[in-house]
């Protein structure tokens, strides 16, 4: 069972040349140019190993290497190719070059593995151009009906499914994924924190997925003259959502628990020096482990909302933009992925992600689990992310091994 690191660099190299800001981090948006560029790639790399290639339902891409049983339920290996805006080589990609590396192992050492095994490429996984993650996912495992993907648009108000054709993914496998034709779901993903870097430890093996809540939040005031309007008559929309953005950060320390809440984004409009804003969107990103800590976060910042919003006579539209529930992952994998290590007299450790993963997604529909090699300095989603080679080739390694156990 040889996986050659060498090949794991390529497609590593080669994926990371499809990117819109080869200046600044990498940019890789479902279904633009430079994703059809690097998904192509996993196509022509899988074709070679005379895999069946599928476009399915949600705009996901499958590699199907067919078993002894070819109409048993399979083994998906695989994570996402899209990227946040500026962010780094390794997010989702080690996950990709990984399945696709066991691939060619099993194929080249014609391995003989029962059920099928497949390679995936989840789509719009980080949300970056449709402004909903773990979207491809969602709606592939049917949390999200694929009739609403016509209602979702990206900021040139292209929808989702023309996206898809302009990049030529023609859906062939309409199919949702059920635990009738699901076996296992296995992801290597990078850490995407410190915890593994800290412990000097060069395997994570994960026991849970911080459950996600993602919103837009609109305050509504008025827009004046910034030179004739007195501060006591103005309705300023900025000025509320400062308070707001301020009390995101107090109240998921107060929470605490490993909540955390982010506002990544903000528009003030009309956007002018001279203007005082009458309209604010901002984003909101609230997470955690447990169900009801994450509630309790979401009840007390949407709370917060509605009194400044009260006290400063302004109104306010709260849009879900998607969520992801917090989810366990198997524990027969973590304990099989455990035993593998050990054999390999590697020490593992059992964690919970605080990152969003598909994985989350098949959770509830299969055995899942996931495999987190060290993001050095617990940096990501940023152009620093960097994760070496070798660790990477461990997480295939093992990979590899759960899958063919998984699959016999
Ligand atoms: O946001 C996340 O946790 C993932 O990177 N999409
Ligand atoms: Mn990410
Ligand atoms: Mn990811």
């Amino acid at each position: 069972m040889a996986i050659l690191i060498e090949r794991i660099r390529n497609d590593i190299e080669f994926i990371n040349q499809f990117n819109a800001t080869p200046e600044k981090g990498v940019t890789r948006l479902t279904f633009s140019d430079e994703y059809r560029g690097a998904t192509a790639h996993v196509v022509e790399e899988m074709q070679k190993l005379n895999a069946q290639i599928s476009y399915c339902r949600g705009g996901n891409v499958r590699a199907r290497l067919i078993g002894t049983d070819d109409h048993g339920p399979a083994v998906m290996m695989g994570s996402h190719l899209d990227t946040v805006v500026n962010g780094g080589r390794y997010d989702g990609v080690v996950g990709v070059v990984a399945a696709m590396e066991a691939a060619r192992s099993i194929v080249e050492d014609n391995i003989a593995h029962r059920l099928p095994i497949d390679v995936v490429v989840f789509a719009e996984e980080e949300g970056s151009r449709f402004n909903r993650g773990l979207l491809g996912s969602s709606v592939w495992t049917g949390k999200l009906n694929s009739s609403y993907l016509a209602d979702i648009q990206d900021a040139a108000n292209i929808s989702y499914p023309e996206a898809m054709r302009q990049a030529g993914f023609e859906l062939n496998d309409d199919a949702l994924l059920e635990p009738s034709n699901l076996r296992a779901m296995l992801e290597v993903h990078i850490e995407q924190g410190l915890v593994l870097e800290k412990r000097g430890c060069r395997l994570g093996l994960v026991e849970a997925i911080a459950g996600i809540r993602h919103f837009d939040v609109t305050l509504k005031g008025r827009a004046d003259h910034a030179g004739t309007t007195p501060m006591e008559d103005r309705a300023d929309a900025l000025q509320a959502a400062a308070l707001i953005i301020s009390a995101v950060e107090e109240i998921a320390l107060q929470i605490g628990d490993n909540t955390v809440a982010t506002v990544g984004r903000i528009a003030s409009m009309p956007g002018q020096n001279n203007v005082v804003p009458g309209r604010v969107t901002f984003s909101l990103d609230i997470r955690n482990a447990d169900q009801i800590i994450l509630n309790t976060a979401v009840t007390t910042i949407t709370n917060k909302i509605k009194t400044v919003c009260a006290t400063r006579g302004l109104e306010y539209e709260i849009t879900p933009l998607g969520s992801a529930e917090p989810v366990t992952l198997s524990v027969e994998i973590v304990d099989l992925l455990e035993a593998k290590a050990r054999e390999r007299n590697i020490e593992s450790l059992r964690m919970v992600s605080g990152a969003g993963h598909d994985s989350a997604l098949l959770a509830d529909l299969t055995q899942t689990g996931m495999i987190f090699v060290p993001s050095q300095g617990g940096r990501s989603h940023c152009p620093e992310e960097f994760t070496s080679l070798e660790d990477i080739g461990l997480g295939c390694e093992m990979l590899l091994s759960a899958a063919l156990e998984l699959s016999a």
